[in-house]
């Protein structure tokens, strides 16, 4: 198959995982007989430097053309980088969060696996990283609190800064069904995570859900508050397959399921639509102090890749090998310095791509 796959490298470490994954993606081409054409935009503070905002609307038009977004990491330093002195509508985490809403991006995936070869990585006590888990958050991401109404205001002399949290039903159903189709394929249960005891949005969410679940008997469908959720997920990460909730409550969760399967360079993201146009991401972020060192962990970026080639171009044997791949090189002892254990080999960023790049093989061929 030909296709075409817009790039964006970002800032910080994004260039360097990236460049790691296209070796990944690069290797799968030519075992697999695919031909991809890359395209690279700019997104983030490099586009800032270059064209004075994060993101230009040519950029979003060459996204859209393509077949598929392989994305590093965005932004930097925010007490130090120039970028956060600008208004915050032309900082960098801005043009992502357009990217995500011009592309209709509304389902972010984000799988949190412990390989059992980290579990010495994982900051739970042993008796529960033993038990290992295997969940991926669903995570609402073109609404609520980051795209409702916004404003600072004075009122009566006081200054006042005021973000919405709004959602309607519609928006709620499909980020479900995404959900529910998903734990069809995988053990069959939802853990849908609200405020429901507080928040009005909340109520109108779980409302929704059990509609959705309804359509779903074969799945387990229950309902977590977000607190809880938060202490579950260290307490008993193993009960959990597919976890779906709204985008804030989402990227507080999935930011600590990664940290529990020992590094957030380990895992990847998917962010989809109705079609199956997607946007891939690891989900850590730029790392602005690792930055052109060669240490980054390029893996989140490599599954990331996997997910696309699984997604977006229904590959589903070229992202088994991809997986497969780097299952191997975590079980031969090979880490980055921030899986790094005793007894194991460090490796550099590209020394980690190489050694995922050469393990791809083809089963068939
Ligand atoms: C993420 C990131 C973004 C988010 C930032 C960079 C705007 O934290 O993808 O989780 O909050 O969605
Ligand atoms: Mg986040």
């Amino acid at each position: 198959m030909n296709k075409n796959i817009a790039v964006i490298k970002g800032d910080g470490i994004g260039p360097e995982i990236v460049t790691e994954a296209m070796k990944v993606l690069d290797k799968v081409a030519k075992k697999f007989g695919h031909t991809f054409n890359y395209e690279q935009l700019l997104m983030g503070g490099c586009s800032i430097d270059a064209n004075g905002v994060p993101l230009t609307d040519e950029t979003i038009e060459r996204a859209k053309v393509a077949d598929a977004v392989l994305m590093g990491s965005i932004g930097g330093d925010t007490n130090t980088s120039p970028w956060y002195k600008l208004p915050p509508d032309l900082r960098p985490e801005a043009g992502l969060l357009k990217l995500r809403k011009s592309l209709g991006l509304f389902a972010n995936l984000r799988p949190s696996v412990l390989y059992p070869e980290l579990r010495a990585a994982c900051p739970l006590r042993e008796d529960i990283s033993a038990k290992g888990f295997d969940m991926v958050i669903v995570r609402e991401l073109t609404g609520g609190l980051y795209f409702g109404k916004r404003l600072t205001e004075t009122v009566n002399g006081v200054t006042t800064a005021v973000d919405t949290l709004s959602y309607n039903e519609n928006e709620i159903r499909r980020a479900a069904v995404k959900a529910f189709e998903i734990a069809m394929k995988r053990r069959k249960k939802v853990t849908s995570v609200d405020k429901a005891n507080v928040l009005d949005s909340s109520r109108l969410w779980r409302k929704v859900i059990n509609e959705v679940a309804e359509k779903y008997p074969e799945v387990t469908c229950e309902h977590m508050l977000v607190d809880n959720c938060a202490m579950q997920l260290v307490k008993d990460p193993a009960q959990f397959d597919v976890m779906l909730t709204e985008n804030m409550f989402g990227d507080i969760l999935s930011d600590e399921a990664s940290m529990i399967t020992g590094s957030i360079g380990m895992l990847a993201s998917a962010s989809l639509n109705e079609t199956k146009f997607g946007l891939y991401e690891p989900s850590g972020g730029s790392a602005p102090d690792i930055a052109g060192k060669n240490v980054a962990n390029p893996i989140a970026t490599v599954l990331s890749a996997a997910m696309l080639l699984k997604y977006s171009f229904d590959m589903d044997k070229e992202a088994d090998a991809v997986e497969k791949a780097v299952s191997e090189v975590i079980a031969e002892g090979y880490r980055t310095g921030d899986i790094m254990s005793e007894g194991c080999k460090r490796v550099s960023c590209s020394e980690m791509g190489d050694l995922i790049a050469n393990k791809i093989s083809c089963p068939l061929c």
